[in-house]
């Protein structure tokens, strides 16, 4: 799908002017501004209720833009070659000749960068010229958003939100941390471990969540629905909507949606945020998910959802 040249222009300047802008990835909806404006991107922290030491990613149009602002070392340019344009943020070196704003990445010398495959992000970045700033575009600890009719109220007021349909991935990109000699995920992503274990053999997830400090950015609670949620039951109580897997004995008595009838990760990866918006309604109190296979996309799914039920 791609936008009209009248909603690209738009979007060029409401970015110019330094303002904020909801459009499409091929993972989730970003909210987004001008990366190199510091009075932007204060806007993207304040709208979201995001702390200043959550860095954030910038996307850029294509690899040789994030070249101009970030040092790659081998095997950066060797994983950002196969798989960029797409689903991968990469933390890499910023250059002190980079204009990006401090405050995208809390005053760190690494910054996350991604080049995003969806047409209409592709449109924006490439009209704007300049990188942008995006967080997914959800309240702080929400859940993410694949869809605009999810996109919650206080984020619409004066924001220009571009629609480009559901997201095709419908789980935030991989981020990899590749600058140390040992390359680390630092959260899963719509880009598998498998798929990255021919090139990178001794990618390691770092458990951030067991350190008595956290990382920027990697509390646990997150994606995080507003009413409780229980996940991999056995059961499903009475009180209790259903977010089912593949086909099994599972049943709500009030309300259930299947992530995929035929067990299919993919599938279930791109209904994913869709459906937990679906059941996070207030005519709902409890939500309960089935089991999801811990392979492939079932472990970026298993993350989303283990921080989706955390107290903090
Ligand atoms: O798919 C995505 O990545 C979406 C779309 C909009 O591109 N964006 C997204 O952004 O999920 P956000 O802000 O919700 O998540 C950014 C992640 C966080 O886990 C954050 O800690 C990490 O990237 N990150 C950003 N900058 C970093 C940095 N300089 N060092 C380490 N981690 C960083
Ligand atoms: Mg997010």
């Amino acid at each position: 799908m791609l936008a009209s040249k009248k909603i690209i222009n738009q979007a060029n300047k409401v970015l110019t002017s330094g303002n904020l802008l909801i459009f499409p990835t091929e993972t989730v909806y970003g909210l987004g501004a001008d990366a190199t404006n510091n009075v932007a991107v204060k806007k993207i922290y304040k709208l979201k209720k995001r702390p200043l030491g959550n860095p954030i990613i910038s996307h850029f149009e294509n690899i040789e833009k994030v070249r101009e602002h970030a040092e790659l070392n081998n095997s950066a340019e060797k994983i950002a070659e196969i798989f960029w344009p797409g689903p991968l943020t990469l933390i890499l070196k910023k250059r002190s000749r980079s204009n990006i704003s401090p405050l995208v990445s809390n005053n760190n010398e690494l910054i996350a960068c991604r080049v995003p495959q969806n047409p209409i992000a592709q449109q924006i970045l490439k009209k704007f010229s300049k990188p942008i700033a995006a967080p997914s575009a959800n309240i702080f600890t929400k859940l993410s958003t694949t869809s605009i009719e999810h996109i919650h109220n206080k984020l619409r007021k004066n924001i220009l939100i571009i629609d480009g349909g559901i997201c095709s991935y419908g789980l935030e990109s991989t981020v990899i941390n590749l600058t140390q000699d040992n390359p680390i995920i630092l959260r899963y992503g719509s880009i598998t471990v498998e798929q990255f274990a021919q090139y990178l053999p001794k990618l390691k997830f770092k458990s951030i969540y067991k350190k008595k400090f956290i990382s920027p950015g990697q509390q646990k609670k997150h994606y995080s629905p507003n009413i409780p949620i229980r996940i991999n039951v056995k059961k499903v109580f009475n009180d209790e909507v259903l977010l089912n897997f593949g086909i099994n004995n599972l049943a709500s008595n009030i309300y259930e949606l299947n992530l995929s009838k035929s067990s299919n990760l993919n599938e279930a990866a791109r209904k994913f945020f869709y459906y937990l918006n679906q059941l996070d309604h207030k005519k709902f109190k409890k939500i309960a998910v089935a089991p999801i296979p811990n392979k492939g996309l079932g472990k970026t799914i298993n993350d989303r959802l283990k921080r989706a039920r955390a107290k903090k």
